[in-house]
């Protein structure tokens, strides 16, 4: 029997992770541009966190990985937005930080949906959320970091789509109108959008089986049940694109897959004719009712959650080189009964800052070369038993080929010479 990471996992390893770094830190970058501070929550919670009352999205009846232990119940966080609010109630941040609270988060999440290219059972998201205020501006400005995230990346065939889901009036009277509509052809509806019919009619829009059937495509949009207050929202939201010149294309079929949101939703997606039917890199939005959920005072938050595997396959669709050569400073190679030497000048080198191999196999001078070939050092250190007993070393620079030998006191001189300074 072999064993074998579960369905729908993956190791990430060699370049891979290279790229993955690459990612991470233009993230971390980017938010310290925005000032967005850095949240780790737990990656369980109490179930009830994201199970919440008479929510009908699939994530959350469908895919959740949840346990039990004793009498608790807990589930593996299927995103990041509901335990960084249940953190931001718990922990007081509405007393504490000034209004907004920018956070950031990133790190593994867990749905139990059907893998395929681009969809995974252990994702990793970056996300953010914006908590606090409820200003247009905001909604522009957080799309614009997940826009420009994907720019600095290098992603240029990509699309923003957005959306309002009005307020809670707009909304209430699309519902309304969403059940007159499907009540009409209930027959041509699967059983989950029946359910769905009475619980949110919004998610029927969403439906991975219905989506393509004329009683859906024929359904009423949006916009005729828009409210003054919610369609002024909206442009304000679209003018502040402009300013930012963010393109962006009105999707009035837009719903999201999760129950939270109010007013402005978006996604983008990637145009790439081989993203395949997983294209949406990102995807968020604003919500009005989430922190007075957790017992919070009556704040709304804006955010967004990028699928960093997305991110780096249609990276690598356009071509796109994250990142550098990693290049080796240092090879120490040792030749003959040399003792503890190599290592102890491997650590002047490292204490110095310089990246640093040591050799600790017995091995010919030319297989130990090939190894500084394979790791493109820029430099090599050779130590024999004359070496050893002289306190001295010889350094070859690799570039010109240019061999001294020098004492032992004197090496990282040497290093600052062919190399420069760390
Ligand atoms: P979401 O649309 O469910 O939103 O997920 C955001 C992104 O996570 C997706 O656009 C996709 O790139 C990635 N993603 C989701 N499921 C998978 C999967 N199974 N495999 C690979 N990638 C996946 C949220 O999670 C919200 N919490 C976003 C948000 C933050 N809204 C407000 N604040």
């Amino acid at each position: 029997m072999s064993y074998q990471a579960p369905r729908g996992t993956q190791d990430i390893y060699g370049e891979d992770v290279l790229n993955w770094r690459s990612v991470e830190e233009k993230i971390y970058k980017l938010c310290n541009l925005y000032g967005y501070e850095e949240i780790r929550t737990p990656i369980f919670e109490d179930t009830k966190v994201f199970k919440r009352e008479n929510d009908s999205s699939d994530m959350v009846n469908k895919e959740m990985y949840t346990f039990t232990m004793g009498r608790d119940s807990f589930t593996l966080r299927p995103e990041g937005t509901a335990g960084v609010i249940r953190s931001f109630v718990q922990n007081k941040f509405y007393g504490s930080l000034e209004m907004p609270a920018k956070l950031f988060y990133m790190g593994p999440m867990f749905r139990h949906e059907r893998p395929q290219k681009g969809r995974f059972r252990q994702f990793h998201q970056f996300g953010i959320e914006n908590i606090g205020i409820k200003n247009p501006l905001a909604d522009a400005e957080v799309i614009a970091l997940g826009y420009n995230l994907l720019k600095q990346v290098g992603i240029k065939q990509l699309s923003v789509l957005i959306n309002t889901l009005g307020d809670e009036e707009s909304r209430n009277k699309y519902k309304d109108d969403l059940r007159k509509h499907f009540e009409k052809g209930i027959d041509e509806l699967c059983p989950d959008c029946k359910r769905r019919l009475e619980q949110n009619p919004l998610r029927i829009l969403d439906c991975k089986v219905d989506f393509d059937k004329e009683v859906v495509k024929s359904a009423p949009l949006i916009d005729d049940s828009l409210n003054k207050e919610s369609k002024d929202y909206f442009d304000k939201v679209l003018k502040a694109l402009e300013s930012l010149n963010i393109p962006y294309v009105i999707e009035n079929r837009l719903v999201r897959g999760l129950d939270y949101y109010t007013d402005t939703v978006f996604e983008v997606v990637s145009t790439h004719p081989e993203s395949g039917s997983q294209s949406t890199v990102f995807g968020g939005g604003r919500y009005d009712n989430l922190v007075s959920y957790f017992k919070g005072p009556e704040l709304s938050g804006v955010g967004f959650a990028v699928g960093l595997e997305r991110l780096l396959l249609f990276a690598q669709l356009e071509g796109i080189k994250l990142h550098k050569e990693n290049e080796l400073d240092v090879y120490v190679i040792s030749l003959g009964d040399v003792k503890d030497k190599p290592l102890k000048i491997g650590q002047i080198c490292r204490d110095a800052g310089y990246s640093c191999e040591v050799n600790m196999v017995e091995r010919s001078i030319k297989s130990q070369f090939k190894s500084v070939d394979r790791r493109n050092s820029k430099v090599v250190i050779i130590i024999g038993e004359d070496e050893v007993n002289n306190n001295v070393v010889n350094i070859k620079d690799i570039k010109t080929q240019n061999q001294v030998t020098v004492n032992d006191v004197d090496i990282i001189k040497q290093l600052e010479e062919f190399i420069g300074r760390r």
